[in-house]
């Protein structure tokens, strides 16, 4: 069977102040599928995928309506755990954000907070997630030593194992490659296809040909509606929305 957790929006709208910027966007992101978000700057692609692990909540004039049910549960619902909403549902941030912990730390903290890891497992569980994405060639002999001394690149897959670390049912991630380089971005991308046997993946991009690359299914974006949320194949070959034709073309939208 295929990990992961099914993760429904349902009529999602948002304003910040009096800005409208999410007007009813249903989405169903299933498991075992990537979904590749796409559309112009300023649509909401990014107000989207931080409303599915409640990361506005504090923020000042942040208004909501509609639901988002994991597994069928409204995460928004009160009595909803968002410490193990974040748990389930990991993210990873367009610009790497180590923690000032040492690169181990970053590893194993949230395993251990959540009482995942056993003390005596911590070494052997942290070297598997290093090596999982690739990093632990590079990191083995320095594990105690600050991750900002690491390349951009390196930082981005060390935020990478951080997230995969405490096993997330989904794993959203907003441009992670837009600052890396060829090499780490190729990295990144081949993960993302081999994570979708174990999460459902919600990824965003302005990188048309790393949308055709990884994902199974386009969603797209426009001034705060979804145009299109289709299977990849359709909507390079046959998009439903002429909108849609000229955004993958480069033209005006
Ligand atoms: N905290 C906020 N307060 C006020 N307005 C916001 C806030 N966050 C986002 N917005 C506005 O919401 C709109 C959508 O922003 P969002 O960051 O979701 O776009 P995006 O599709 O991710 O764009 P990009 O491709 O440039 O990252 C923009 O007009 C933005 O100014
Ligand atoms: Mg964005």
């Amino acid at each position: 069977m295929k990990g992961g957790a099914a993760l429904s929006v349902d009529e999602l709208f948002v304003q910040f102040g009096d800005r409208r910027v999410l007007k009813g966007v249903n989405a169903d992101f299933e498991p075992g599928k990537v979904t590749a978000m796409l559309g112009p700057t300023g649509c909401g692609k990014t107000t989207l995928l931080r409303c599915l692990n409640r990361l506005h909540d504090n923020r000042p004039g942040f208004q909501f309506d509609g639901r988002i049910l994991l597994d069928g549960d409204d995460i928004y619902r009160r009595s909803s755990d968002v410490r193990e909403l974040r748990r389930r549902v990991g993210m990873l941030f367009q610009r790497p954000n180590p923690f000032p912990q040492s690169i181990g730390e970053n590893v194993s903290l949230g395993a251990r907070v959540h009482g995942l890891w056993a003390r005596q497992d911590v070494a052997g569980r942290t070297e598997a997630v290093l090596r999982d994405v690739g990093l632990w060639e590079a990191v083995s002999d320095r594990l105690k030593s600050t991750p900002f001394m690491l390349s951009g690149g390196q930082q981005q897959l060390l935020c990478l194992a951080r997230a995969l670390a405490v096993e997330p049912d989904v794993l959203l991630l907003d441009e992670p490659t837009s600052s890396l380089d060829p090499r780490s971005t190729a990295r990144i991308e081949e993960l993302i296809s081999q994570l979708k046997e174990r999460m459902t993946v919600v990824f965003v991009t302005h990188n048309v040909q790393q949308a055709a690359r990884c994902a199974d299914q386009i969603l797209f974006m426009l001034e705060g509606e979804v145009v299109e949320f289709v299977d990849k194949d359709q909507f390079f070959a046959n998009p439903g929305d002429a909108r849609s034709r000229a955004y993958v073309e480069g033209r005006p939208v």
